[in-house]
């Protein structure tokens, strides 16, 4: 990975002093500031591809005064500040493309409060998105975002990315969870967003501009969610096709017939293997088996869950699918779950690749995925597809395979660019949940005018205004 070790030129920030070292150590403690060149490589890298930029010193504050602190010594220094959660992000986000600090949210794991009569909870932003999860399952609530990465993922690298999964299609994303943030600004300021209240129309929503900003205009360190009762019951269904298209055709269709699952899950035949492959689950698949959805349904009576799957299934057999077949058992449905959420590390861990996590209005996604087919026809790439087909948002997997290094380098960015231009072209956008970060922002002005890409310019000249927090991301 040595030779991967780069750094964004452009803007020169101050490098990181033996004083400044001295000021970090005293501001955290001394065990919580850490510069050995294995943990640099360790936080000098994320999710995303294979890419390393070193970081020359990562911080672990405990609370936001101590990051106050610390903003307010990178700002007076001209230091870049790199956010980091649990490093699971696909875009890039949490990369030190200038070098300087790492702040890692690690320490902030504490689930503050779990109100079960206003059905709120206050937690830290650096508590595992399933510790949340199974915290207020114990008490009969539900936390729905639910990305593949819930197992290892932040709940502050969630809000930063304004992270989905497959829950969002009938519950929503992060955003829609989120009522109140306390956020330190690059400034050292700290303040609140908004308030512990289900509606709330005081003032510009300062707690939505955080949501999604990718730790770019701040650094958010408490934050208060909307939680819902769980749904006792789920009902679990696999269907195959023949025909990839079909089975996206079939996606909006469901929605169309009065029905709106817990979860609709795409997956070409590609995905499917390369998961056998990589684990120990086993899909039924025969030959003709091109492309699957991953259905579920979920209530509190099982026997309303029944008569949806039923109207569900006649919508599937109407655009020609194979036998539907239902989990039968916890383990089953656990075992397809956890098929479903290895597929990225499954094509990860087969070929170098690149991720695009690709959106368009939910009717046009069989547009979007033959599109992307004729695209990589085109440029002689083979791409896997899979991904949350109930929010028409697709990620599309791009494989480098046996092309050339020179081939994949100058082919993939055109390639991209035709992707992404095909999504606006269907009223869609360049990532649905994975964010832009460091990966994606040449591509903006797919989506966005100069005028547009201003204003959002202004808004983190605002917050931000000598550029020391996540620079670099988001715009190009
Ligand atoms: C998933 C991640 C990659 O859906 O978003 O598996
Ligand atoms: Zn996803």
């Amino acid at each position: 990975m040595e030779n991967l070790q780069q750094r964004s030129s452009g803007t020169s920030y101050n490098m990181v002093t033996k004083e400044i070292l001295e000021k970090l150590r005293f501001i955290c403690g001394e065990k919580f500031v850490v510069n050995d060149d294995e943990s640099c490589t360790i936080y000098g890298s994320d999710e995303t591809e294979d890419l390393l930029f070193k970081p020359e010193v990562i911080v672990k504050p405990s609370d936001a005064n101590e990051i106050s602190a610390i903003l307010k010594l990178a700002n007076t220094h001209f230091i870049p500040v790199t956010p980091r959660g649990a490093g699971t992000g696909l875009s890039g986000g949490a990369l030190p493309v200038h070098g300087g600090i790492i702040l890692s949210t690690e320490r902030l794991n504490k689930i503050i409060d779990i109100d079960d009569k206003n059905l709120q909870c206050t937690v830290e932003t650096g508590v595992i998105n399933q510790h949340l999860r199974d915290a207020v399952e114990a008490k009969g609530l539900f936390y729905p975002p639910d990305p593949a990465s819930r197992g290892s993922c932040f709940i502050g690298g969630n809000l930063a990315e304004c992270s989905g999964g497959p829950k969002a299609v009938k519950y929503g994303v992060t955003k829609d969870y989120v009522l109140n943030c306390e956020v330190v600004l690059p400034t050292g300021e700290i303040i609140w967003t908004g308030a512990n209240v289900l509606k709330n129309s005081t003032g510009y929503n300062l707690t939505q501009l955080m949501i999604g900003s990718e730790g770019t205009l701040g650094i958010i360190t408490k934050v208060v969610l909307k939680l819902i009762p769980l749904p006792t019951e789920t009902l679990l269904m696999l269907i195959p096709f023949r025909s990839a298209e079909k089975a996206c055709e079939a996606v909006s269709a469901v929605f169309r017939a009065g029905i709106t699952p817990s979860a609709m899950e795409f997956m070409e035949r590609d995905a499917i293997e390369f998961v056998m492959k990589f684990t120990d689950v086993k899909v039924p698949l025969k030959e003709d088996h091109i492309a699957h959805l991953l259905i579920e349904v979920d209530g509190n009576n099982k026997d309303v869950l029944f008569k949806d799957c039923e109207k569900i299934s006649e919508v599937m057999y109407q655009h020609d699918c194979d036998e539907v077949m239902f989990a039968e058992s916890a383990q089953q449905k656990a075992d397809l779950w956890r098929a479903r959420r290895a597929v990225g590390e499954a094509v990860k861990s087969h070929s170098v690749y690149k991720e695009e996590d690709t959106v368009v209005p939910r009717a046009s996604l069989p547009l979007l995925l033959a599109g992307v087919k004729k695209i990589g026809d085109k440029y002689g790439f083979r791409s896997v597809c899979y991904g949350h087909a109930g929010d028409g948002n697709l990620h599309v997997n791009i494989i480098k395979d046996g092309m050339t290094d020179e081939e994949w380098n100058r082919k993939l960015p055109l390639g991209i660019q035709e992707i992404f231009e095909l999504c606006v072209s269907l009223n869609g956008t360049i990532s649905g949940e994975h964010g832009i970060g460091w990966v994606q922002k040449n591509y903006m002005s797919i989506r966005f005018s100069e005028g547009e890409i201003a204003l959002q310019k202004g808004i983190k000249k605002l917050f931000d205004p000598n550029n020391i927090l996540n620079p670099s991301k988001i715009f190009a």
